[in-house]
């Protein structure tokens, strides 16, 4: 018994093989019967024909229903209509288990109903090739990362302190040492990390409290952060740029059919591997404001001002240099202009947002105390942060690309929610 995958049928064309899976669909007419086998790797149409089979099996492989598992050994040949693709020529069916009527059929079934049963869901040909796109972004940026001198450095999850503010902190009692809080970002040990290794990163859940309601926000998410030494702002964004454009020549690559089923526009993914723009704040509102946005120069951008923002760019666009006043204390401020920080969030075309927020790092101790004093910090919980600035500080950047925005957009899925196996949101826990 030679077992293989689906992916693999045009290597055995002829040969007797045998493929393990599910019933995707299965309809018979006659002395025919059809089966859709899908077994994780892709789909393939096993035709069964009663003489071959012989009564009992035949009629048996007629009960199985939508999703029931099964073994099917058959002869794999060029697909009888669609020239290209495969079909196999069935010589046995066997069953492991007749699925009960499957919950997700054919007819539209509403998100919450969906979200409910995310966990048959995912094998829907949609989500199986959302998922898989997530995993080969996932890979690319570590690919890439690790051919760029990046090393490794997880930072853990609990931790006594906050990165991102502390309003979107999810606390927990930690034992006799009081409060600990579920990591924002790695980015405060990833600072350490240089120190030893130069140039580091992490990859993993980060958790906000967030009370958005909208089609970008997970309350558990994937963030990889990166940091370098001696890199400055520039070269930071330049950094960001070759690495989304590894990972944008990457899917393209590797997901042809997977980009194919969700239907997305591959022309746009490959416009947007091209140098991507930067526009300072002042300039974004300026922009914003001629296209008639009521957008204030001290203000954050909302998703309407992304959208508006990058309506007909079809690269990403950089914005740099923001007020410090609603950016992280931990942004070095701007040599021309104090009032301003060097920092930068990517905003991706189209509307899918900001996918990445990085910026340089006040290296100054004295400077960067300042700050931490002027929002109130808990200065005690960030003693071992402020002796990066006191034992060999060197000028260094870093950033946070949000793996599931990311992969909304690579793929192109309006809402966050399908880019991760279980999304956890402010109103979704189960299942
Ligand atoms: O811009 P953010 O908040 O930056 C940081 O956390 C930095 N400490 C990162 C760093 O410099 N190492 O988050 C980074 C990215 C955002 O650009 C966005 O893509 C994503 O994380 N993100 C979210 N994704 C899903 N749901 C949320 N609630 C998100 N909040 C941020
Ligand atoms: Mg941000």
């Amino acid at each position: 018994m030679k077992l293989i995958f689906v992916k693999d049928v045009a290597a055995h064309l002829g040969e007797e093989v045998t493929l393990r899976g599910w019933v995707r669909n299965i309809r018979h007419s006659g002395k025919l019967l059809f089966i859709i086998l899908r077994d994780g790797t892709g789909e393939l149409q096993c035709v069964a024909f009663q003489p071959e089979l012989g009564e009992e099996m035949f009629d048996a492989a007629k009960r199985l229903t939508m999703e029931s598992s099964l073994i099917v050994t058959g002869i794999p040949k060029p697909h009888q209509k669609l020239a290209g693709t495969f079909e196999l020529s069935v010589k046995s069916v066997k069953s492991i288990q007749i699925a009960e009527e499957y919950p997700i059929g054919k007819k539209e079934h509403g998100p919450d109903f969906l979200l409910s049963n995310r966990h048959l869901w995912i094998r829907s040909p949609k989500q199986w090739a959302v998922l898989r796109i997530r995993h080969t972004v996932y890979y690319a940026i570590c690919d890439w990362l690790n051919n760029n001198d990046f090393i490794r450095f997880d930072s853990p999850i609990l931790t006594p302190n906050a990165c991102e503010g502390s309003t979107t902190l999810f606390e927990l009692e930690y034992f006799d040492e009081g409060k600990a809080y579920l990591s924002q970002s790695g980015q405060l040990y990833l600072e350490t990390g240089i120190m030893s290794l130069g140039r580091v990163y992490d990859f993993g859940p980060v958790f906000r409290a967030e009370r958005s309601k909208t089609r970008k926000h997970l309350t558990e998410f994937w963030m990889m952060d990166a940091e370098a030494a001696f890199v400055e702002h520039a070269e930071s964004m330049q950094i960001q740029e070759d690495l989304i454009r590894y990972v944008i020549r990457d899917v393209l690559a590797k997901c042809d059919t997977e980009l194919t089923i969700l239907e997305r526009d591959k022309a746009a993914l490959e416009a947007a591997d091209a140098p991507f723009k930067i526009m300072t704040h002042r300039e974004a509102i300026d922009y914003l404001r001629s296209k008639g946005s009521e957008i204030t120069h001290g203000s954050d951008l909302g998703a309407a001002d992304e959208v508006l923002l990058t309506e007909g760019s079809p690269v990403p666009i950089f914005i740099e240099k923001w007020p410090k006043e609603i950016k992280a204390f931990y942004m070095k401020r701007d040599p021309d202009n104090p009032d301003l920080v060097l920092g930068s969030d990517l905003i991706a075309p189209d509307g899918f947002g900001e996918i990445i927020g990085g910026s340089q790092r006040e290296d100054d101790h004295d400077l960067l105390l300042e700050r931490m004093k002027a929002e109130k910090m808990p200065l005690e919980d960030y003693q071992w942060f402020l002796d990066l600035r006191k034992y060999g500080s060197v000028p260094h950047s870093g950033f946070g690309v949000g793996l599931e925005r990311l992969v909304a957009w690579m793929s192109g899925t309006h809402h966050i929610r399908e880019t991760i196996p279980f999304p956890r949101m402010i109103y979704r826990i189960y299942p």
